[in-house]
């Protein structure tokens, strides 16, 4: 399983990168809005934090083909790493997604509510798949069960495209995501937290110090060492 961490906000990205075995950063047109700066500085500054070889998903804006492939090939050149050009998966975007293919640029099909949306991009070339799992939720449809689909077709098909589950809203849905066999997720940086989150964990650690400090007094393990 790979974490992705799904936000533009640069010390979440520091403090994550920091803490967790973070595998990239995603964002999307309204994720970089909210930082409200200059877009290719936000994505330099994304670049330098967490070096060249992380994965930095950046979405697309245009709605035609030609306009993506220019957009793509902008970014590609300016951010450079390890980049993927995020596409919706409007049929413009699928016509994108193969010519940049052919050019050896990286995509992440993203806006994705069904299964056929996911294969489509994959077989247009599209390395990895973004369902939007909360947002079939909210529909009152089901979003872990469109990742399980996915994850059924591309191996009943051989495909080596991976499924990137996106838009959570809690650690249960990342959870079942997981449990379908999902390569990886993108998640913002409060489910992030969440995931590891337990009072019973914090408790437990409590103890342990409280218990050692009644003996030992207030200190650490390697106080001899230092
Ligand atoms: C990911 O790349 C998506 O753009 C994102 O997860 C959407 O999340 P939201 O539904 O919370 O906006």
């Amino acid at each position: 399983m790979l974490y992705l961490l799904d936000t533009a906000n640069l010390e979440q990205i520091k403090r994550a990168f920091d803490l967790y075995p973070m595998s990239g950063v995603t964002t999307n047109p309204t994720i970089i809005s909210k930082e409200n700066r200059s877009f290719i500085q936000i994505l330099k500054d994304i670049r330098n934090i967490i070096g060249e070889d992380k994965m930095l998903h950046v979405q697309s804006l245009s709605k035609k083909a030609e306009d993506i492939v220019k957009e793509a090939e902008y970014l590609n050149e300016t951010i450079g790493g390890n980049l993927y050009i995020k596409i919706p998966v409007i049929p413009e975007g699928i016509k994108a997604m193969k010519i940049l293919k052919e050019k050896g640029i990286k995509i992440t099909a993203t806006a994705i509510f069904t299964a056929e949306q996911a294969l489509m991009a994959a077989i247009a070339g599209a390395e990895f798949v973004a369902p939007y799992v909360n947002r079939i939720d909210n529909i009152s449809g089901d979003g872990v069960d469109v990742v399980a689909q996915i994850v059924q077709l591309f191996e009943l098909h051989n495909i080596d495209a991976k499924v990137l589950a996106a838009s959570f809203k809690n650690v249960q849905q990342v959870h079942e995501v997981a449990l379908t066999g999902a390569q990886s997720v993108t998640i913002n940086a409060e489910i992030m937290d969440k995931l590891l989150a337990h009072p019973l964990t914090d408790w437990s650690v409590d103890q342990f110090v409280n218990d050692w400090e009644s003996v030992y007094g207030e200190g650490k393990l390697t106080l001899d060492v230092e």
